[in-house]
């Protein structure tokens, strides 16, 4: 009997079940998984050696109850179908559902990105304690993305892991950039799943897909991994602290709440079907990410200053003519393509002047899922 990726004790056993099921139609799925703009998940490579030699001492306190507790295993057995699943893919409405898809592709790529970036640090590392953490965040990250890709096989697409592994282009990111885009995107991860979560949970007449209902553990896993990538930005001052990393932080703090503004005003069925606005989900989200963020970054950004909507605004105007201008094409779609990228350009330098706000760290950064 073969297992299944929730079962997996490794990432490789994950997506080796994975890939032992029958295979679909991946060409379609893998196609949009493949695809990389600046809006759509990437993969990472970065300087392993650099990482494998940090040092965790400083923190090892908190270090070693957080590699028991991953280590314990919570969630093992959880991402897998159970009585609760009771998918209707034939009843929904084909704009929700082309929406959907496209939201389960890009979440499945967004977790095997985690996966495979975490995976490669195991294999390379020689430090056992880095090497320990990775192995346990990418065994999760690929009990996920198999968990999607199961939801996915009920619509008769799957993504095909394998390939994407060989095929999909790499982005080289240096360690520190790797520590604030995969903090950042750990805590958002769990802002964005928990805010679905307990939307739900008010309004269960909501819930068009059972995914949803495994979303409260699974953002406890991505807790998880945030924490981790705090204690490791805390292992050296030099990581976070003065001018230079100040305004690095605040370009991946930027970045990250900009694209998702962008990304999710793009599938209005979805947050309707929901009963969600984009725009209060964003902000929602991002409070929470900036509250979190506070126990290892130096400033938030200005959420509510009133030049910040208006830049998501424009930024999300933008992204809908370069949309539109790539359609079209030729060269009226070039011209309108090239001012649509100047417009989001001017949009992110406007956000970005926005002044942050200072923060002082704490002395330790532990914290327990709390919304
Ligand atoms: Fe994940
Ligand atoms: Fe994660």
């Amino acid at each position: 009997m073969n297992m299944h990726s929730s079962e997996a004790a490794t990432a490789e056993e994950a997506i080796a079940a994975q890939e032992a099921l029958p295979p679909l139609d991946n060409d379609a799925a893998t196609a949009v998984a493949m695809q990389n703009t600046l809006l759509t998940p990437r993969f990472y490579t970065t300087d392993f050696d650099e990482m494998d030699a940090i040092d965790v001492t400083p923190v090892r306190d908190e270090w070693d109850a957080l590699i028991a507790q991953m280590k314990s295993d919570p969630n093992k057995g959880h991402f897998k179908k159970t009585a609760d699943w009771d998918a209707d893919w034939e009843n929904m409405d084909p704009a929700l559902k082309a929406e959907f898809i496209d939201f389960l592709i890009s979440s499945c790529t967004a977790e095997f990105s985690g996966c495979v970036l975490y995976k490669e640090m195991k294999r390379r590392g020689s430090n056992t304690d880095i090497t320990t953490l990775f192995q346990l965040m990418a065994r999760d990250e690929a009990r996920h993305a198999g968990f999607i890709n199961d939801a996915l096989r009920e619509a008769g697409i799957a993504v095909n892991l394998g390939f994407l592994t060989q095929q999909k282009k790499y982005t080289y990111f240096r360690p520190k950039f790797i520590y604030y885009a995969t903090y950042l995107s750990e805590k958002i991860g769990y802002a964005r799943y928990i805010t679905i979560f307990r939307h739900l949970e008010e309004h269960p007449d909501k819930r068009f897909h059972p995914i949803f209902k495994w979303f409260r553990e699974w953002c406890n896993d991505e807790f998880s991994h945030g924490e981790a990538f705090a204690l490791l930005l805390r292992t050296d001052p030099k990581l976070t602290q003065g001018r230079m990393n100040r305004l690095w932080i605040k370009f991946f703090l930027t970045a990250v709440y900009g694209t998702m503004w962008v990304r999710d005003h793009q599938r209005p069925e979805f947050h309707k079907a929901l009963g969600v606005d984009p725009a209060w989900y964003g902000q929602e989200v991002y409070r929470k990410t900036s509250e979190i963020s506070k126990q290892v970054f130096p400033m938030t950004l200005d959420i509510d200053h009133p030049r910040w909507r208006k830049g998501l605004d424009r930024l999300q105007d933008a992204s809908v003519q370069v949309a539109r201008a790539k359609k079209r094409g030729g060269v009226g779609g070039m011209v309108s393509r090239i001012g649509g990228m100047t417009k989001a350009t001017l949009a992110f330098v406007s956000l970005y002047a926005i002044p942050a706000i200072p923060n002082e760290t704490p002395v330790s950064s532990r914290m327990e899922p709390a919304y």
